[in-house]
C-alpha cells in the first residue's frame, strides 16, 4: 500500500466543481489582484478567527514581517521565539532589523516553555512570537500576562494552526496580530502562495494594508515605502471555497490523530503527541518521537509510507544563525526533539486502512 504524506489531488477532486467556475469567472472578468474575492475572503476569515480585521498578504512570511513592522519592531530590537520552527519565523525578525532570541520548548507539546521566557527579556525586547506548532496552541494566557507586564507585543505565528482553539478561543485572535500561511499544504491552503494577518486593532490592520501595497492607501499616493505583498484574487477565491470546509477537515484530522493514538498506544519506545488540557489542536502534523527515528523513517519509506521531519536541525544550530553565537546544548529539549521526531502521514482524506497500515508498520519496526 502507498501512503502519501499529504494528498492535495484527492482534496481537489472534492472541490473541483467550485474551483473551475471561480477561475473561469476571474479570467473572464480579468480580476486578478484585489477586488471582491479578496475583500470577501478577508471578511470571512476575520469572522472565522473571531477577529475584527483581516488583511490578505502574499505569504505567512509577509504576514510575520508586516506584523512586526506594524507593532513597531525595528533595528536593534529583540524578539523572543523558539528554535524549533520554520525559518520564516526568524527571517521575518531579522529582515525588520531585529534579533531573534530563542527560548527552549516543553518536551511534551514542543511549544515554547513559558517558564523560561522572563529570563530572556531585556530592555531591547519588543515582541514575543509564540508558534502554535503542528496545529497546537502555545500556552497563551501566561504568555499574554508576561507581555503585559513588560509592555511587549505578542505576534502569534499561527501558520500551522488555522482554527485551533486555546481554552475555546481562536488562535490568531489572542495577541496583537495573528499570522497565517496559506501555503498549499497547510490546513487552509491556496493553490499557490498566500497568507493573512488578523487583528482586533483597526490601526494595525490599516498599517499592514499599506505595507502590503507599496505604502499606498490611494493609488499612486504613497505615505511610506511598502512592499508588493498582496493576496491574489484567484487564491482568495480558492481559500473561500476551502474555508467553508475547514472545520470539517480539521475534525477529520483530529479523528485520524485519535485513531493513530489508539493504535499506537502502549507501543514501547514511541511517544505520541500530547494535546494540552487547554488545547483544541488541528493536527497540521501528527508527530511521534522515537529513538531510532532514521531507522523507522527508512523502514516506512521502504513500505511505501511517506514521512517528514519538522524540523531536522533547530534554528540556533543552522549556519544562517551562526553569528548569534549559540552552541550545541543551548536548547537541549529542542535539540533532542529534532533528532527523534517523525511526522506521519496526516491529511483530512487519509483512510482508516492507511492509518492501520502505518501503525502496523511502526509496530513491526519496534518489535
Ligand atoms: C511555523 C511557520 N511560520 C511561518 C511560515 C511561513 O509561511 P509561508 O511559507 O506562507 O511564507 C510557515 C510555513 O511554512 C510555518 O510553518
Amino acid at each position: 500500500m502507498q501512503v502519501p504524506f499529504l494528498d492535495l489531488k484527492v482534496q481537489y477532486k472534492e472541490i473541483e466543481h467550485e474551483v473551475l467556475p471561480m477561475v473561469t469567472e476571474a479570467m473572464a472578468k480579468a480580476a486578478f489582484v484585489g477586488g471582491p474575492q479578496v475583500s470577501n475572503f478577508e471578511t470571512e476569515f476575520a469572522e472565522f478567527c473571531d477577529s475584527k480585521y483581516c488583511a490578505g498578504v502574499n505569504s505567512g512570511t509577509d504576514a510575520l514581517r508586516f506584523a512586526l513592522m506594524a507593532v513597531g519592531v525595528g533595528t536593534g530590537d529583540e524578539v523572543i521565539t523558539v528554535p524549533n520552527t520554520f525559518i520564516a519565523t526568524t527571517e521575518a525578525v531579522s529582515q525588520v532589523g531585529a534579533t531573534p532570541v530563542f527560548v527552549d520548548i516543553y518536551p511534551d507539546t514542543y511549544n515554547i516553555d513559558v517558564s523560561q521566557i522572563e529570563d530572556k527579556i531585556t530592555d531591547k525586547t519588543k515582541a514575543l512570537i509564540p508558534v502554535h506548532l503542528y496545529g497546537q496552541p502555545a500556552d497563551m494566557d501566561p504568555i499574554l500576562e508576561i507581555a503585559r507586564k513588560y509592555s511587549i507585543s505578542v505576534i502569534e505565528d499561527a501558520c500551522q494552526a488555522h482554527g485551533a482553539l486555546y481554552i475555546g478561543r481562536k488562535v490568531g485572535s489572542l495577541g496583537a496580530v495573528g499570522c497565517f500561511s496559506f501555503y498549499p499544504g497547510k490546513n487552509l491552503g491556496a493553490y499557490g502562495e498566500g497568507g493573512a494577518v488578523v487583528t482586533q486593532d483597526e490601526e494595525t490592520a490599516n498599517k499592514i494594508r499599506m505595507l502590503r501595497d507599496h505604502g499606498q492607501a490611494k493609488k499612486y499616493f504613497h505615505d511610506m515605502e511598502g512592499y508588493n505583498g498582496r493576496l491574489d484574487a484567484i487564491q482568495a477565491g480558492v481559500l473561500r471555497i476551502k474555508l467553508k470546509r475547514l472545520n470539517d477537515w480539521n475534525q477529520s484530522r483530529r479523528k485520524h490523530a485519535a485513531y493513530y493514538n489508539d493504535l499506537l498506544s502502549n507501543t514501547e519506545g514511541v511517544r505520541l503527541p500530547v494535546e494540552a488540557d487547554f488545547a483544541y489542536s488541528v493536527y497540521h502534523l501528527y508527530v511521534i518521537l522515537v529513538d531510532d527515528r532514521d531507522g523507522l523513517q527508512k523502514l516506512l519509506n521502504d513500505k511505501g509510507i511517506a514521512t517528514g521531519l519538522h524540523y531536522p536541525l533547530p534554528l540556533h544550530q543552522q549556519k544562517a544563525y551562526g553569528h548569534l553565537g549559540y552552541k550545541q546544548g543551548s536548547f537541549p529539549v529542542a535539540e533532542n526533539a529534532a533528532k527523534r521526531l517523525l511526522s506521519l502521514p496526516m491529511f483530512p482524506e487519509l483512510k482508516p486502512e492507511q492509518i492501520e497500515y502505518v501503525a502496523e508498520s511502526i509496530r513491526e519496526f519496534i518489535d
